[in-house]
């Protein structure tokens, strides 16, 4: 008879090499299994101390369970003094463990040694993984695991990670890597805050990347995409050119226009009568976001027309690459109906903040990301209904586990380490955003498209949902009303360096600066690019963290040297030098002092 309850057997059985096959009845012969897959004599001096060992071990993962359940249940129930000497307590339970697993390593390694005794041996193994690893799970960040594949323990144990049941078991960095997966559960405490615990991330080697993993994983052929106008041109060449293909998902794809929920409405309202034949036959639409959006930084009314959207049971994919989770945080809605069913970043941009790499995530609901193989989840979607997931209907399996663009580990720390300073660096470059916009919005022939205006079309909806009404750090400019040549504009613009990087990119540490309709956007046709509200002098500036004032400078010089002998007087337009200085120090102060107001204030962090 076993000394264990039935749970607390098949707790200790996890850790059995035959975790699947197992006849024990007990702890002991559970341990008398163990040390017959190895070989070893259980009546031998060694055999009756593996005994020993084995047994404690067993009887660690029950109580460690045990730990977990007691964790889940009386966790919200803590004050925060328990919850610090939990923490604590804790923190040092994995000293202990790995301090067992490093004492371990002695006898292990000698026993190594012993085996692998050649030296052209040593020299193709390399050192062996399992040594001197365990100092590096205390490393101060994250470590780079820079490997291909990983050891693993015992068949059954493989067979579980092949099934998703075992996640200690990478199996292979194209799947899983601790550094990617670092990240991954980084981004969701950033995105989800308290409702982490629901939610799961995909990290992907580009944006670009997450956003095909995330269209592919949900559109299906003959399907429909209604898109908001103003994205990204690489995803709008994705949705026009290969989805669209009748050659590839012949999928229907349309634009609307504007940011408001009735915006969304009218054209959803054409979509459906436009394809009712597709409808008809089973075909699906699907909802494509971006806000805030290229590459004037307005934001669409997200919340408003995911609201929209679920009420009709459609599926929401929201790029909020440029809002970063700093100046707004689509999951943390209270209603769910109102957060999209999948967020995308590119970490390329602003989340990472250096421009050294590129990079990308989508994060969705647990039930839509992953299922262990062959297990179904009932669930309630953001529609409110009750729909059953099945495993090979979740991303993992369905995307992210055959398509191979998944982030590698240098990438991903290049990312964790990139967004320590994303607080700071978008508080700036919210304040730098402003004092621009409003110097060049003072010029009467250049025209600013940035919502930190207050008398901009979008300025409410950035009020309401952005952090602080804080603006993104992108916007655009144009010279239509000043008359110039192609020949003076593309004169003008390319003296902006140095103080504006000519640079294809945003959300970098230096400002920089594209003519949409030469680049990012220049897979549009005409009539496009107009109702996208982009002309040809339309210069897209995101902003970097400089001080503002050099900016300023430079634009004034390069205007003085390149556009006033072509238009004398256009330089007398710009707002004065002691006007800039008044106008940088009240905006510095005005931002500065209502981020420290919103602020948690001490008493309510010693709750
Ligand atoms: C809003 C937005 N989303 C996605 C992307 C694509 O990201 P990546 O360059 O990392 O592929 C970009 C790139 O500029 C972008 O601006």
């Amino acid at each position: 008879m076993s000394d264990l309850s039935p749970e607390a057997l098949a707790q200790a059985r996890k850790l059995s090499p035959r975790r699947a096959t197992s006849e024990a009845k007990d702890l002991a012969e559970l341990v008398a299994e163990h040390l017959a897959h190895f070989g070893i004599a259980p009546e031998t001096e060694m055999g009756r101390s593996l005994t020993r060992l084995t047994t404690h071990i067993y009887h660690a993962n029950i109580s460690l369970q045990e730990l977990w359940d007691l964790t889940v249940r009386e966790l919200p129930k803590l004050d925060r003094r328990d919850r610090i000497a939990w923490f604590n307590a804790k923190r040092f339970l994995c000293f202990q463990l790995a301090k067992l697993l490093d004492t371990l390593q002695n006898p292990f390694r000698a026993t190594y040694q012993s085996l692998v005794g050649h030296q052209s041996s040593r020299l193709a193994k390399g050192p062996y993984p399992i040594f001197d690893n365990v100092a590096a799970i205390f490393s101060a960040t994250p470590v780079i695991t820079r490997t291909a594949t990983y050891l693993y323990a015992c068949t059954e144990w493989i067979d579980d990670a092949f099934h998703g049941r075992e996640m200690l078991l990478e199996v292979y960095s194209r799947l899983l890597n601790p550094t990617s997966i670092a990240l991954a559960n980084h981004i969701v405490d950033l995105e989800c805050g308290p409702r982490a615990p629901e939610y799961m991330a995909w990290n992907f080697n580009s944006g670009m990347a997450a956003i095909d993993a995330t269209v592919s994983h949900v559109v299906g052929y003959r399907d429909i995409i209604l898109s908001s106008r103003n994205i990204y041109g690489g995803a709008f060449q994705l949705l026009h050119d290969w989805f669209q293909k009748p050659g590839n998902l012949d999928v229907a794809v349309h634009f609307f226009d504007g940011y408001a929920e009735a915006d969304f409405r009218a054209a959803l309202a054409k979509v459906r009568a436009q394809h009712a034949d597709r409808l008809a036959d089973g075909r699906q639409i699907y909802v494509y976001l971006e806000s805030p959006c290229n590459p004037h930084g307005y934001v669409l009314d997200t919340p408003a027309i995911c609201r929209a959207a679920h009420a009709e049971g459609l599926t929401v994919i929201l790029d909020a690459t440029i809002a970063t989770p700093f100046l707004s945080q689509p999951l943390m809605r209270d209603e769910p109906a109102e957060r999209p069913d999948f967020l995308i970043h590119s970490y390329t941009k602003d989340f990472t903040g250096s421009g050294t790499t590129t990079a990308g995530v989508v994060i969705a609901r647990n039930e839509r990301m992953f299922i262990a193989k062959g297990d179904a989840v009932d669930a309630t979607d953001l529609s409110g209904r009750a729909v059953t997931y099945r495993w090979d209907e979740t991303m993992f399996w369905n995307v992210f586990y055959v398509k191979g663009a998944f982030l590698d580990a240098d990438k991903a720390f290049e990312v964790m380490n990139g967004c320590r300073t994303l607080d700071l660096r978008m508080l700036r470059k919210a304040t730098t955003t402003s004092v621009l916009a409003h110097f060049l919005a003072s010029h009467p022939k250049i025209r600013v498209h940035s919502h930190a205006l207050e008398e901009n079309e979008n300025a409410p909806l950035r009020k309401r949902l952005l952090k602080l009404g804080l603006p993104a750090p992108l916007f655009t400019i144009d010279f239509e009303g000043a008359g110039l040549d192609r020949e003076t504009f593309t004169r003008f613009f390319d003296s902006l360096e140095p103080a504006f990087g000519l640079q294809v990119s945003l959300g970098q540490c230096n400002t920089v600066v594209l003519c949409p309709a030469l680049t990012s956007h220049s897979e549009m046709n005409e009539a496009e690019l107009r109702a996208a509200g982009i002309a040809p002098t339309t210069i897209r500036i995101a902003v970097g963290d400089e001080a503002a004032r050099h900016l300023i400078a430079h634009f004034i010089r390069a205007a003085e040297l390149v556009i006033e002998p072509v238009a004398p007087g256009f330089c007398a337009g710009f707002m004065k030098p002691d006007a800039v200085d008044a106008m940088v120090e009240q905006t510095f102060l005005h931002f500065y002092s209502s981020w420290l107001r919103s602020q948690p204030k001490l008493a309510e962090l010693m709750k």
